[in-house]
């Protein structure tokens, strides 16, 4: 795992948006893996700031979003397809369709779950997945005592989720859905190179915890010491906790920069 630690969150979003660069320009059709929540809207600004400087084109590009609360209204502002939609996708240029999320308005859910997994694999599964951390270690919307190996399917989010995502709701904690579909674990593990931003002092003990604490599925963002790419972006706040933090800056600042993420 390569922890960079970083003066600012708008520095972690122009080395995420670097990497996405990098990635489309030596394939045009890559397959990204994308977040929802506050803490990749940053990196979705620079994308969009360099679509309309001309250095980025989503034409040939595909994306899978994470997870979906279950119970909004299709178009509800804040489903994560929505959410999607109106931080990224309407603002540059990928392809109609080129954009899919896990269907939470199907009336079999597992099916849904189950083709969305077999739409990733068909799209011949993600080259770089953006990841966000919860608070309680979640990463997608899988909540503590998910199993490392889940694929996507239905789970109860926790009443810290709720409440962390209610500012999104007008904070009424119960308007929050409790139910969602989420890539899990094992989905999440298939993607070729992880990316995960976390930045203020709120992550900061999930992110100890993910980087420093035992693999367990008490802490479901760990699993990503198991990959054999990932790459976690921390502002100082969000590293503040790291036991290990001058080792990690030590090593970034000595890796030669053509290297990349
Ligand atoms: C949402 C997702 C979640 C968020 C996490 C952090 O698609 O994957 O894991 O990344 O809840 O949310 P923010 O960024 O709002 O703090």
């Amino acid at each position: 795992m390569e922890v960079v630690i970083l003066d600012s969150p708008h520095q972690a979003a122009l080395l995420a948006a670097e990497s996405v660069r990098a990635l489309i320009s030596r394939q045009s059709q890559a397959v990204l893996g994308l977040a929802t929540g506050s803490s990749p809207l940053a990196l979705y600004a620079e994308l969009i700031r360099r679509h309309e400087a001309g250095e980025l084109s989503f034409s040939g590009v595909k994306a899978f979003t994470l997870d979906e609360y279950v119970g909004l209204p299709a178009g509800h502002a804040e489903s994560y397809r929505e959410v999607i939609r109106r931080e990224l996708e309407v603002h540059v240029d990928f392809a109609p369709d080129a954009v899919q999320g896990p269907n939470a308005q199907a009336a079999d859910l597992a099916q849904a779950c189950a083709q969305y997994e077999n739409a990733i694999i068909a799209a011949g599964g993600v080259d770089l997945q953006i990841l966000g951390i919860g608070t309680d270690g979640h990463i997608a919307f899988n909540e503590p005592g998910s199993s490392l190996n889940s694929l996507t399917r239905v789970k109860t989010l926790t009443a810290q989720t709720r409440k962390d995502n209610a500012r999104f709701f007008h904070d009424d904690i119960d308007a929050v859905p409790a139910l969602c579909l989420t890539q899990g674990l094992g989905t999440i593990q298939r993607a070729r190179h992880l990316v995960l931003l976390a930045t203020g002092e709120a992550k900061a003990a999930a992110v100890a915890a993910m980087v420093e604490g035992p693999l367990s599925a008490s802490c479901p963002a760990s699993v990503l010491q198991l990959h054999p790419h990932a790459t976690v972006l921390l502002d100082e706040a969000a590293a503040s906790s790291l036991h290990n933090g001058d080792y990690y800056r030590e090593v970034w600042s000595a890796k030669p920069k053509w290297q990349g993420l």
